[in-house]
């Protein structure tokens, strides 16, 4: 019977692993802490409201007070909360090096204090970019060369977390894991933007050529990879977690879509690529495969499919955070 604190809980990857763990391990109690920014949706965790095993936190984990207090009652943190979004990070940086640096910070120095286990969530966007007409995959040992202010300030809270293993003798582990896809998650990422645009009769916008290359994961299987690495991770290491989806770019993405809702090819508009934009990612997850037994289960193309059902299913979730979605692209021009 574990006490988890879960930063950053009321975003998509964050709820989707609360009522994943609870549905698991029963016998285990969550406190989730969130700031509820633009990106937290406490109706995310419906499923859970009532679960006398749950309880939320509206606050910041840059409050020193309350995350010492908080993590004072735990067993682990999970630390999900972070700006994740790069678009954002391109306009505005300054929230995520507080956040995700500063903040990553604070709870570190709460928890190496009471010398519990720290799990962080990071991305495999601190690697930079695979060339196009490359196998390449990164791997655990791959050097860091993050390219935005979001990649390069999850690249520093995990250069921070390692500092502090090292340092200090924090118990952690840290899982790098590829785009994750599926329910809840907000409408200003690509594939729910592209959605919940078809939806609304609009296009789907394609950055630049379209070629670029994402590993798309399903946040389910992101929340299994998690899972297994709480339960048998070894401390100090770091496992990569990747998806099924074998080098598909968002030009075919968006036509795949396209082919699901019966719509056709001339709703896709090329607008204005990204700053900065990252060519290809791909992630071999081979260690944690061998030392773990964890693999990818759910296929991309058919939870894409399931993942358009959720939104039209869910219109009442997505609809009042579309259109500060869409005003996010006004300022980007895209
Ligand atoms: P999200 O933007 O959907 O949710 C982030 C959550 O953190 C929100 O609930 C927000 O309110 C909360 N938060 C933000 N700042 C906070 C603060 N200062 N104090 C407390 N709470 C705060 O993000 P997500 O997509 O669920 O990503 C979760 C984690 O996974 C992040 O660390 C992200 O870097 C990482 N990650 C995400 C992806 C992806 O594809 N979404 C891929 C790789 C890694
Ligand atoms: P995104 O969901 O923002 O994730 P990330 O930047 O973390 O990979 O974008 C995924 C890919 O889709 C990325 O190559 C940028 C591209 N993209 C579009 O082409 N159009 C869009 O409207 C958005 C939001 C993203």
């Amino acid at each position: 019977m574990s006490k988890l604190l879960v930063t950053g809980g009321a975003g998509f990857i964050g709820s989707n692993f609360i009522s994943y763990w609870l549905s698991q391990h029963p016998e285990d109690s969550i406190t989730n802490l969130d700031a509820l920014t633009y990106a937290g949706n406490e109706a995310n965790l419906a499923d859970v409201q009532d679960n006398s095993k749950y309880s939320f936190l509206k606050g910041n984990i840059l409050d020193k007070e309350i995350v010492g207090r908080l993590v004072g009652e735990a067993d682990i943190v999970v630390h999900f909360a972070a700006e994740s979004h790069v678009d954002r990070s391109i306009l505005g940086p300054e929230a995520f090096v507080e956040t995700n640096v500063k903040g990553t910070f604070v709870l570190l120095d709460a928890v190496r204090q009471r010398k519990i286990h720290f799990h962080h969530i990071s991305t495999d966007e601190v690697f930079g970019a695979l060339a196009l007409d490359s196998a390449e995959k990164f791997t655990e040992a791959t050097p860091y060369y993050p390219h935005s202010p979001y990649s390069a300030s999850k690249a520093a809270s995990d250069h921070l977390v390692r500092a502090y293993g090292d340092t200090y003798g924090l118990a952690y582990t840290i899982t790098n894991c590829s785009n994750n896809f599926g329910p809840y998650q907000h409408p200003e990422k690509f594939i729910p933007r592209m959605i919940t645009n078809l939806s609304d009769g609009q296009p789907v916008k394609v950055y630049g050529d379209g070629k670029y290359v994402r590993d798309w994961l399903h946040v389910l299987d992101h929340c299994r990879a998690i899972d297994a690495v709480l339960q048998s991770g070894k401390s100090g290491e770091t496992y990569l977690v990747g998806g099924m989806s074998n080098d598909v770019n968002n030009l075919e993405v968006a036509k795949l879509l396209l082919q699901h809702m019966n719509l056709s090819e001339d709703k896709i508009e090329f607008v204005k690529d990204r700053p900065g934009h990252d060519r290809r990612y791909a992630v071999d997850w081979s260690r944690i495969n061998k030392d773990l037994g964890w693999e990818p289960e759910h296929s991309f193309e058919e939870w894409l499919k399931e993942t358009i059902t959720w939104y039209q299913q869910n219109e009442a979730w997505w609809r009042p955070l579309k259109e500060e979605a869409e005003q996010l692209y006004v300022k980007s021009g895209q």
